[in-house]
C-alpha cells in the first residue's frame, strides 16, 4: 500500500504544487474563506467525496466513504485562513491581496487535506472505513474548530488526524510529539476601581495606577514562588490602560492579558489563582475590582496510540532520520485542541525548511516553505490513515 500511495503523490505532485500556489495567491483573513472554501469543495467533489459547505462558518466537510465494513471513522483537519500580514517574499505566486498573507502555511495544509483525499479516493476499494476531511475556518483567531463542532464536524467520529508545517524542521522531515504539543491560552481582562485625588494628596485617595502594578509584580512573583516551576505558567499584560491627567489619581486601571499553562491542573486551577491575588493586592489597599476570565483554547495533548501511529507511519514512509521527536512543547496555543475533546487524536509537524535559506519563522512576512514537503505530508496522512484500522478497537 505504501508503494502505491507514494505513486499516486509523486504523480498528483505538480497539480498539488498548483494547487497549493493557487490558494497562496489568494489569501483570505479568519472567517472570511469564502472563495478558498468554494475552491476546496470544487476539488472534494471532483475526487467524489461528498462534501458539505459552510459547516462552521466558512468551513467545508468532505466525506470520503471506505468500501470496506468498518463503522469506524477517521478525521483528518488541515484549516485554511491567513494572516493581515504585508508579504514580503519575491515570488510569483505571491499574495495577491495586500494586507493578507499565508504567513502560517495554511495554504499547504489545505493542499495536504486535498492531496490526500485525492489519494485516498483513488484507492477506496481497499480503505477500510470513512474518512472525513474537515477544512477549517478562523484557526488564527482560535474560532474556527469551535464553530465547526457545533455545527457537527466530529459526530461519529472516532479518531483525528492533524498537521502544521514547521520552518525549524528541514523540508522532508516530520516532527513528533507525545503528550502536550501546544499549551492552553486564556484571555483576562481585570478592571481596578479606587478613588481619584488631587496628585498631590494621595493618602485621600486610592491610586488605581499604584494598585495594578502591585497587581501585576505580584503576579509575576508568585509565578516563581507558589506554583511548581516543572509546570510553565506565563501570564502577559499586553494591555495597561487608566488616568486622565498627570496629576489627577487614577481612579480606575484596565489590564488585559493572556495566561498559557501546558498541565491541566495548572489550567484547571489558574483562573482562581489569579483572581486570589488581585481581590488580596485589592482589599489589602481598599480597591475594588472586576475580573474577567475567557477560556480560550485547552492545550493540545497528543493521544499515545494516536500519535505511534503517525510516528510508525512516517519511519516506514521516510526512514528514521527523517522523523524526531520534538523536544519541547510550545507555548503557542492551536485550536486542534478542541477537536481532541470528542476523539482521541494527533497532530505531528511538517518540516519546511528549505536548505540554505534563513528560515524565517511562522507569521513572518518573508515566511516560505518549500514545497517538496508536500509529497511527504500527504502521504504521510494518506498512509497513517490506512495503518488506522489496524489499531484495535
Ligand atoms: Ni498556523
Amino acid at each position: 500500500m505504501l508503494d502505491r500511495i507514494k505513486t499516486l503523490a509523486e504523480k498528483l505532485a505538480p497539480r498539488l504544487i498548483e494547487i497549493r500556489r493557487h490558494i497562496h495567491a489568494h489569501p483570505e483573513l479568519s472567517g472570511q474563506e469564502y472563495q478558498t472554501a468554494a475552491y476546496i469543495a470544487g476539488v472534494l467533489s471532483s475526487c467524489g467525496l461528498h462534501v458539505e459547505e459552510e459547516i462552521g462558518k466558512t468551513g467545508v466537510v468532505g466525506e470520503l466513504e471506505g468500501l470496506g465494513h468498518s463503522d469506524r471513522r477517521l478525521a483528518i483537519r488541515t484549516d485554511m485562513d491567513a494572516l493581515p500580514i504585508n508579504e514580503r517574499v519575491d515570488l510569483d505566486f505571491a499574495s495577491r491581496k495586500p494586507g493578507v498573507m499565508h504567513a502560517c502555511g495554511h495554504d499547504i495544509h489545505s493542499t495536504l487535506g486535498l492531496g490526500t483525499a485525492m489519494i485516498l479516493s483513488q484507492l477506496r476499494e481497499e480503505l477500510p472505513g470513512n474518512v472525513r476531511f474537515l477544512f477549517q475556518p478562523a484557526e488564527e483567531i482560535a474560532q474556527g474548530a469551535g464553530w465547526m463542532i457545533r455545527d457537527g464536524a466530529m459526530r461519529d467520529v472516532n479518531g483525528i488526524l492533524g498537521v502544521h508545517v514547521f520552518p525549524s524542521i528541514p523540508a522532508r522531515s516530520i516532527g513528533i510529539r507525545y503528550g502536550a504539543l501546544t499549551a492552553a491560552a486564556d484571555e483576562l481582562e481585570i478592571f481596578i476601581q479606587g478613588e481619584s485625588g488631587h496628585g498631590a494628596r494621595p493618602h485621600e485617595a486610592k491610586d488605581a495606577i499604584w494598585i495594578a502594578a502591585q497587581a501585576i509584580s505580584t503576579l509575576q512573583q508568585a509565578i516563581s514562588r507558589t506554583q511548581n516551576p516543572l509546570r510553565p505558567i506565563v501570564l502577559t499584560f499586553g494591555q495597561i490602560s487608566g488616568g486622565r491627567a498627570p496629576n489627577v489619581i487614577a481612579d480606575r486601571v484596565r489590564l488585559a492579558g493572556t495566561a498559557r499553562s501546558l498541565h491541566p491542573e495548572t489550567y484547571q486551577n489558574l483562573p482562581q489563582w489569579i483572581e486570589g491575588i488581585v481581590a488580596s493586592i485589592c482589599s489589602t489597599y481598599g480597591a475594588k475590582y472586576e475580573f474577567n476570565y475567557k477560556r480560550q483554547v485547552p492545550s493540545v495533548q497528543n493521544d499515545g496510540v494516536m500519535t505511534q501511529l503517525i510516528e510508525e507511519a512516517a519511519r516506514e514512509a521516510w526512514g528514521s532520520d527523517r522523523v524526531q521527536r520534538i523536544p519541547e512543547p510550545s507555548l503557542g496555543a492551536e485550536d486542534f485542541s478542541l477537536y481532541l475533546e470528542h476523539a482521541p487524536g494527533s497532530m505531528f509537524r511538517l518540516g519546511v525548511g528549505i536548505p540554505g535559506k534563513p528560515n524565517h519563522p511562522l507569521h513572518h512576512p518573508a515566511f516560505e516553505a518549500d514545497e517538496a514537503a508536500i509529497v511527504t505530508g500527504v502521504v504521510t496522512l494518506a498512509y497513517a490513515a490506512f495503518k488506522y484500522w489496524d489499531l484495535k478497537d
